[in-house]
């Protein structure tokens, strides 16, 4: 059999020759197939992304269609540098400009009023567009190297677990994207934080990465914007989202809910204790340390691994309600609501 070893993090891989897919580290690939409007998955310091050239229709019409995501959910435009924000947003905040500047490259999306060379495609209608730099060597390394933005959601079929690994997105897309950018694992394992302005007031549409207390150090009190399934502030925030195939319970009481599932086949995500019982199949500990940020790192790798178990149950810890706490309980009551 011909075949050759791609080298990445997750160790080396063997490809055959008649298989498409590749993942790599070769920026150059990446490039050749994002300009035959192809799609590639990108690695960011959030969830991996499934990207494509954010002024390509048919590169748009892809992702949606990749993503089996709803037409009314717009794409979040990945940009080379803050220099660049003028060329996509217009009459933009001062607090936008200073969160900006503090904090790309990062983990952070501005939610803006768009210039007409943002499809309407990519913003779903909508005269705001969502931008943000992410912060990973690789992934700026190929902007860098391109003259258009790219458009990239997180790289998983709609309401699944978002990918942190290249191999997550092999997992979900094997044979339909032809290049995936192997950048190790997520540094920060959960999306950007997104941040809307309505009359220059700025407002949370998503939890995430950064906290709310980090945001608010720089330019004072946020307001949140609560959130419905008949009109999400973020059109993607549906409320069941992020979700294994296998049944999760959010609880405050961790011992008494296992009671409750007494003879099931149970798995366990919990923050930093393991629990003493034998009936349990396998127990993902997020941090042993007790660091809100490590745990949140490990989210999502830890959700993939136990939903590959076959469990009957799994039974998650709530997170204390502060700081990464809250994007991490956020996850978890939208990975709990039922189909
Ligand atoms: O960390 C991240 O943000 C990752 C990485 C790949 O950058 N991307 C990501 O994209 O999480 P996605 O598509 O899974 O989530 C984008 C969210 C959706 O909830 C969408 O509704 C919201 O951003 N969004 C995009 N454009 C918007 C707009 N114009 N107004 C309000 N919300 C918007
Ligand atoms: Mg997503």
């Amino acid at each position: 059999m011909i075949g050759f070893y791609a080298v990445g993090k997750p160790g080396l891989k063997w490809l055959e020759k008649d298989q498409h897919m590749e993942i790599t580290t070769n920026v150059k690939q990446a490039k050749d197939a994002l300009i035959k409007n192809k799609l590639i998955a990108i690695p960011t310091e959030t969830v991996y992304g499934l990207a494509g050239n954010a002024f390509s229709e048919t590169a748009i019409k892809k992702i949606f269609a990749l993503k089996k995501r709803p037409e009314y959910n717009p794409l979040i435009v990945h940009i080379k540098s803050f220099a660049y924000l003028n060329e996509i947003a217009k009459d933009i905040p001062p607090d936008a400009l200073k969160l900006a500047e503090y904090f790309w490259p990062g983990p952070l999306t501005l939610v803006l009023k768009k210039r007409d060379c943002i499809p309407d495609s990519v913003t779903a209608g909508r005269e705001s567009v969502a931008v943000r730099v992410p912060n990973h060597l690789l992934t700026l390394d190929l902007l860098a190297q391109l003259d258009f933005p790219l458009v990239a959601p997180s790289a998983n079929p709609f309401g699944c677990i978002s990918p942190t690994s290249a191999q997550h997105v092999q997992n979900y897309f094997n044979k339909e994207i032809e290049v995936i950018m192997d950048g190790g694992l997520c540094v920060r394992g959960i999306e950007s934080t997104i941040i809307g302005f309505e009359h220059n007031q700025p407002i949370l549409y998503r939890h995430g990465a950064l906290s709310i207390e980090e945001i608010e150090k720089v330019i004072g009190p946020l307001a949140l914007q609560t959130n419905s399934d008949s009109r999400p502030n973020a059109p993607g925030m549906l409320s069941r989202h992020y979700a294994p195939r296998t049944d999760l319970h959010v609880t405050n009481n961790v011992n008494q809910t296992v009671k409750i599932f007494d003879g099931r086949k149970i798995g366990l995500l919990v923050f930093k204790d393991r629990l003493v019982d034998n009936g349990i199949i396998h127990q993902e500990i997020l941090s042993t340390n007790g660091d809100i940020t490590e745990a949140a790192s490990n989210l999502f790798s830890a959700m993939h691994r136990l939903d590959r178990l076959n469990l009957d149950v799994i039974i998650a810890e709530k997170f204390p309600d502060n700081d990464l706490g809250k994007t991490i309980n956020d996850r978890l009551e939208r990975a709990s609501k039922r189909k």
